[in-house]
């Protein structure tokens, strides 16, 4: 069965960005000019997602409108030839390409707000992407590359990256069969161990591909690390019955949850923009020289 719905969970609080999440999701902050949910959705959608489900909460409505048509401003930019930035504008949700939306009505965890999408996503596999990991997978998108691994074993994927140890009560960590190749067979995971009960130095990221069965099995989970019900949790429970496959992808995953993480990508993608990269390099390189 090919994977064409995503869930991208936006209904988090993004304490780590107050006061600029106040009012704002945390999900809408831009990195140079476009908000980090349209960098995930643009990767979901070349990797042949046809169906965005957005599981939000009452302070996310920028989301809704951010993908919704705004008529107003289209024909003002009509009006006044700017088609180039109308192109822009239009080009946010391709066609084809539709969007759902689900509340989740407290921030109870990850899980907790992929079990909120079940009505929507029913019997079918499905991705998760959680916007505030960007992700440049460079040539192949990280999702393709799992959708890739999807079609071979027809089993549940996780996106995993090396990880510092003392960094593991951040992640979940996964316990994995061999880790000579990109392509690993889970064996166990667990959500934010201790350094010294971590059993790699493999950390999930916010990437998944995940087969039905989680929904039954996140019903039945208790609440886990934080007193969320943790994704990570049903995962290692989905193992006793279903394989999970672990993917070392290739590229660079920014963690724009953080202040620091989302300083780099801006400063990264900044030095790729097509219009930016030159003024910026050399505006990085006098500021740099300054630092010296
Ligand atoms: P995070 O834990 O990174 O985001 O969840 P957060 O809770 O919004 O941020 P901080 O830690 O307070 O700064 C990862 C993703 O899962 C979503 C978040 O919106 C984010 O995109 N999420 C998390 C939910 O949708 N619901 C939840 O209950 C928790």
């Amino acid at each position: 069965m090919k994977v064409t719905k995503a869930i991208f969970p936006v209904a988090g609080l993004g304490t780590r960005f107050l006061p600029a999440t106040k009012a704002n999701p945390k999900e809408m902050l831009p990195v140079v000019d476009k908000p980090l949910i349209q960098y995930a959705v643009e990767e979901a959608v070349a990797a042949g997602i046809t169906e965005l489900i957005f599981v939000t909460s009452s302070s996310k409505r920028a989301i809704e409108d951010h993908f919704d048509s705004n008529y107003e401003l289209e024909s003002s930019l009509l009006e006044r030839g700017k088609f180039d930035l109308l192109n822009i504008v239009r080009d946010i949700l391709p066609e084809g390409v539709s969007c759902a939306y689900v509340r989740q009505k407290s921030p109870q965890g990850l899980g907790h707000a992929v079990w909120c999408a079940k009505p929507l996503v029913m019997n079918e596999p499905f991705a998760v992407l959680l916007a505030d990991d960007l992700i440049d997978g460079g040539k192949k998108s990280c999702l393709q590359q799992m959708v890739d691994v999807y079609q071979q074993n027809h089993a549940s994927v996780v996106a995993v990256e090396p990880i510092a140890r003392e960094e593991s009560k951040k992640y979940g960590v996964v316990d994995v069969v061999t880790i000579n190749e990109s392509v690993m067979s889970v064996r166990g995971i667990v959500e934010k161990p201790e350094p010294q009960l971590a059993p790699s130095t493999l950390g999930v990221v916010g990437r998944y591909i995940l087969t039905p069965r989680i929904f039954t099995l996140l019903e039945e989970m208790n609440r886990g690390a934080n007193g969320e019900i943790q994704l990570t949790d049903a995962i290692a429970r989905l193992l006793q019955e279903e394989k999970v496959s672990a993917l070392q992808f290739q590229g660079k995953r920014y963690d724009c949850g953080s202040k620091l993480g989302y300083l780099e990508a801006t400063v990264a993608y900044a030095l790729k923009h097509p219009e930016l990269a030159k003024d910026f390099k050399q505006l990085l390189q006098s500021m740099t020289a300054c630092l010296a």
